[in-house]
């Protein structure tokens, strides 16, 4: 779904790059968080996936296309199957809650009658029935960002990406927004979240892609962001596994539910998997080497 291939982005007038040599796959239907100090990269990684900016050097796809050779005219569509969040929440401010949700909708071409339906509904999913007649300012920060995410979803993106979506967010309002994305996430999306607040990364048990200025430094299966707990499988053995890790029907241990038929080759438990998270299942052990070569 996402793939970064030995990509270095270094902006102009700068000198050293703002990302170094990163590789990395976030398959269909994961959810990554991406941390690092402020300048580590986040926010250019995120970029390049919406090809806001173009690498220097390495290759990006997303959704099966090669961002470099992708035309200009083709980036609406790219940009269509990818929703946004912000820190600062970025709504219209003198439109209703309902108005900046369905504006998303209005911009795609859809029909009143479908707006009607699907935007009720997207705000019902974050947790704002009843508030669609107010105005950013009578909404707290947390209820600010909630119709965000809304009007990032509410066209169904199958990519959701959150910049630091709670930098502005009090402790507990933040595991609240979190706890939404990953209800997003259920939904089959695949979210990438940037953020450098330890408290819920560690909550949420996910994977943790970790930057230190421009340079991947770890990648960790429901990692733990202080610490880090389990490494992440080495991704040159992978290759030799008989299965693309990306789709998530294969036979690969996880599909049936079924805890204990895990079998996993080198040994490794499979720590942070409930059976009933069907989703996410397939990503745990990918074949780096066989994506890369693959066409998506
Ligand atoms: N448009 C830009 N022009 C020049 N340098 C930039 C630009 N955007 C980011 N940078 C630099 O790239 C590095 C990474 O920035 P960024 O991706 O924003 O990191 P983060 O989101 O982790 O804070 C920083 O050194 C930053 O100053
Ligand atoms: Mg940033």
């Amino acid at each position: 779904m996402i793939l970064f291939e030995n990509v270095t982005k270094t902006y102009p007038r700068t000198t050293r790059p703002a990302l170094d040599d990163v590789s990395l796959e976030i398959p269909r239907g994961e959810f990554a968080f991406v941390v690092g100090t402020s300048g580590s990269g986040k926010s250019t990684m995120m970029q390049l996936v919406m090809k806001e900016q173009d690498v220097t050097r390495g290759r990006v796809l997303v959704a099966g296309r090669d961002l470099d050779r992708l035309p200009e005219r083709k980036v609406p569509a790219l940009r269509r199957e990818i929703g946004c969040v912000f820190q600062d929440f970025r709504l219209l401010p003198n439109k209703t809650v309902f108005q900046n949700v369905a504006y998303a909708l209005q911009v795609l071409g859809s029909s009143r009658a479908r707006i009607r339906q699907t935007v009720p509904e997207t705000l019902e999913l974050v947790g704002l029935a009843g508030m669609e007649k107010r105005l950013p300012h009578q909404l707290s920060g947390g209820e600010q960002q909630r119709v965000a995410i809304a009007r990032a979803f509410v066209n169904r993106p199958p990519i959701l990406l959150a910049d630091e979506p709670t930098g502005n967010l009090d402790p507990d309002t933040s595991l609240g927004i979190v706890q939404l994305l990953d209800r997003i996430n259920r939904t089959g999306t695949t979210v990438v979240m940037a953020t450098h607040d330890t408290v819920t990364v560690d909550a949420m048990r996910k994977r943790v892609i970790r930057l230190d200025r421009g340079v991947l430094v770890s990648d960790m299966e429901a990692g733990d962001y202080t610490t880090g707990s389990i490494p992440r499988i080495r991704l040159e053995e992978e290759a030799e596994a008989p299965r693309r890790a990306d789709e998530p029907e294969a036979s690969d241990g996880y599909d049936d539910g079924d805890p204990t038929a895990y079998d996993e080759p080198d040994g490794l438990p499979p720590i942070g998997r409930d059976a009933d998270e069907p989703r996410s299942r397939g990503g745990i052990f990918r074949r780096h080497k066989a994506v890369q070569t693959s066409d998506r």
